[in-house]
């Protein structure tokens, strides 16, 4: 039987991404190659995990107490205990029926998706997103269909394309609050807002919240489930169904369980709040770090979870800084963008200072050529754009006029390097000259641009 293995020049897997980058890591460059890829802070050691679980897991090993099989869904105390965790940020109280213990949060979302899966469905997906629900997504033949997070509306849901994008043959869509990779931290209003949405169109929310109350910005954490104090999704068969789908998968150790009610009465706040000033610390190092970068830089800061978006381009740049600095960095690809960088600032501060130190600067790329006479060409810009527009005035190798609304967002790739324009949905980013510029202005126009903004 002949294989069908799909081969790509350059990966679009995070793991992939991350090996591929390091096999191209310079020998002969005797630094430590720094890794912003993996998002996995628990190996820093000023990230470790608090002692009160090390000792519930130790107690919870000596006690015997669990050293059999548990039953389906998780022990009695374990599901208790997260019921009554959880209830202290809602209207209402979970019991313990309503909670499944599952091994991380990916096997929450494998189950849910595939307990929603029937043929012919399709799921809505954010781009950009986190790859390993995509792949749930595609091994229980969901047809996938992404809308856009919108970063200059600090990486907030498109409510319009959703509605445009969904059928009777959708089932759910997904939103993950806090954002990986994006960073934001949705308000009650938005969620709201996605809520009367999904409830409108008939499908499921299915809200990752694997990185709740991991934030430093000015919204505070807000669960999905605030949304729904009906409880909707015990009224059906979808929790039947969980169960049913759980009894012939693998649990999460019991002596794990075991540890639950422990680890999350004693944790104290101290435990959180040093966390997350590490990472509020890094985040202002990694922002003001890379405002120096010409042509880098974080449209959107981060208000959650531990990974930013960069603007600015690809593959050849993240294969630069590994070849070049030592140094990886995620492409957008990996997690749905392309002409994104993606990476993690949950590392050790000697390893952040380090990587931020090295010339990056030294490592741009350079397929993009400039127009001559920037300055002369005079656009309404939002405050968004204008931060975009400030950020690569003075920048010789890529300057880019943003303008809004000029792309038809469903007739073309909302992102993409289409002849030297950096595009990205409802906005253009030109880098041409010449004949090259005069076509791209020409595509602005038929697109009918919303209220045309300046002159070009
Ligand atoms: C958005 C998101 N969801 C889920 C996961 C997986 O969580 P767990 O390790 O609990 O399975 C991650 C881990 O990186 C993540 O970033």
């Amino acid at each position: 039987m002949g294989t069908n293995v799909l081969k790509t020049e350059t990966p679009t897997s995070i793991d992939d991404a991350v090996y591929f980058l390091k096999e191209n890591l310079n020998e002969g460059d005797h630094r430590p190659s720094i890794s912003f890829g993996f998002g996995d802070p628990s190996c820093f050691e000023c990230f470790r995990t608090t002692p009160v679980a090390e000792e519930a897991i130790v107690e919870a090993v000596r006690s015997a107490k669990f050293n059999s099989y548990a039953p389906t869904g998780g022990i009695l105390p374990a599901r208790r205990a997260v019921a009554d965790y959880l209830s202290r940020d809602l209207p209402y109280r979970l019991s313990p029926d309503d909670v499944y213990l599952t091994l991380g949060c990916n096997q929450a979302a494998e189950i849910t998706i595939e307990v929603l899966a029937r043929p012919g469905a399709n799921i809505l997906l954010p781009r950009p997103g986190y790859p390993d629900i995509e792949a749930y997504a595609i091994f229980n033949k969901l047809e996938i269909r992404q809308f856009d997070l919108l970063p200059e509306r600090g990486w907030e849901v498109d409510l319009d394309t959703i509605e445009a994008m969904s059928d009777e043959s959708t089932v759910a869509m997904v939103i993950i609050n806090p954002g990986n990779p994006s960073g934001s931290v949705y308000t009650y209003n938005h969620l709201n807002k996605i809520a009367e949405t999904a409830r409108k169109l008939g499908i499921v929310v299915i809200a990752d919240e694997v990185y709740g109350h991991l934030v430093y910005g000015s919204n505070p954490f807000v669960p999905m489930m605030t949304c729904d104090p009906s409880g909707l999704l015990r009224k059906d068969e979808i929790a039947e169904s969980i169960n049913k789908l759980l009894v012939y998968s693998p649990f999460p150790p019991t002596l794990i369980q075991g540890a639950i009610p422990q680890i999350l009465e004693k944790t104290t706040q101290d435990f959180f709040s040093k966390t997350i000033n590490i990472l509020r610390k890094n985040l202002e190092i990694c922002y003001d770090k890379l405002k120096e970068i010409p042509c880098m830089m974080i449209p959107q800061k981060p208000e959650g979870a531990f990974f930013a978006m960069i603007l600015k381009m690809t593959w050849s740049f993240c294969l630069k800084l590994a070849k070049e600095e030592s140094l990886i960095i995620l492409p957008g690809v990996t997690v749905g963008l392309k002409n994104w960088l993606c990476m993690t600032f949950a590392v050790e501060y000697s390893s952040l200072e380090d990587g931020l130190g090295r010339r990056v600067s030294t490592a741009e790329d350079t397929t993009i050529t400039s127009p001559r006479n920037f300055n002369s060409i005079s656009v309404a810009l939002s405050s968004w754009s204008q931060q975009v527009f400030d950020t690569y005035k003075h920048d010789p190798l890529l300057q880019k006029v943003i303008t809004r609304k000029m792309v038809n967002t469903h007739s073309r790739p909302e992102f993409g390097l289409v002849d030297g324009l950096l595009g990205y949905k409802g906005i253009i980013a030109i880098g041409a000259e010449g004949n090259l510029r005069k076509k791209l202005v020409s595509v602005a126009y038929e697109s009918h641009i919303e209220g045309k903004q300046g002159t070009l």
